[in-house]
């Protein structure tokens, strides 16, 4: 890691010190470490995806806070923006930055353009699915209260952010779509090897919930 470039991580350690587990720092780390993988990969700016996966949920706790009515990529991208400028680094490289941190939500309607944009958006969806998905997704639910399994919901008619939001809901509404979603050829075979994971375990917990296995 470069001066700069640990410089900006030490700002983000002090941030993000008390965010729950779902979206911690580890979260961060893990992101940081796959998108640096497939930038080498795919040819990316290493600089640009080292500093945008840093950075990229710099703003997530806010989102928590506003229980999912604020867009932590907007609101991040523009804290970034602060952070970066105050740290003397160019405009085009804020302007790049800020571009992969804005695109890298799965629910909103920002499409990654760059490379780089691409290689954060995958490697933080890769964090999302296969065994850490799982776990990711069983910690979110406890944090907002939601039971193990809450089968006689109809999941349709289910809210997030809510004690509705289970694991298996994630699964159903969510993480079962996200192989689909990636753009790079290493980041797609990453996630169909972790996909098949994950679907092997909700269908078997499903069965074990409805006490079939
Ligand atoms: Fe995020
Ligand atoms: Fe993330």
């Amino acid at each position: 890691m470069s001066k700069a470039i640990s410089e900006i991580m030490e700002i983000v350690e002090m941030r993000m010190n008390k965010v729950r587990g779902s979206h911690d720092l580890e979260h961060t780390k893990r992101v940081y470490t796959m998108a640096v993988k497939l930038a080498k990969k795919e040819k990316a700016d290493l600089n640009i995806v080292k500093l945008s996966a840093i950075l990229h949920d710099i703003a997530r706790h806010k989102e928590d806070l506003s229980k999912g009515r604020l867009c932590h990529a907007k609101v991040g991208a523009e804290t970034a923006r602060k952070i970066l400028n105050k740290a003397g680094f160019k405009i085009k490289v804020i302007n790049d930055v800020c571009h992969c941190i804005r695109t890298h939500r799965f629910r909103d309607n920002y499409m990654p353009e760059t490379i780089e944009a691409k290689v954060l958006f995958d490697a933080d969806k890769l964090d999302s699915i296969g065994a850490i998905g799982i776990g990711r997704a069983f910690l979110f639910a406890g944090e907002v209260g939601a039971a193990l399994n809450n089968k006689a919901l109809d999941i349709a008619k289910t809210k997030p952010y809510t004690e509705e939001d289970t694991a298996y809901r994630e699964y159903m509404v969510k993480l079962r779509y996200i192989k689909d979603k990636l753009f790079t050829k290493t980041g797609k075979k990453m996630a169909s090897d972790r996909h098949s994971f994950m679907k092997t375990f909700f269908k078997r917990f499903a069965l074990e919930c409805a006490s079939k296995k």
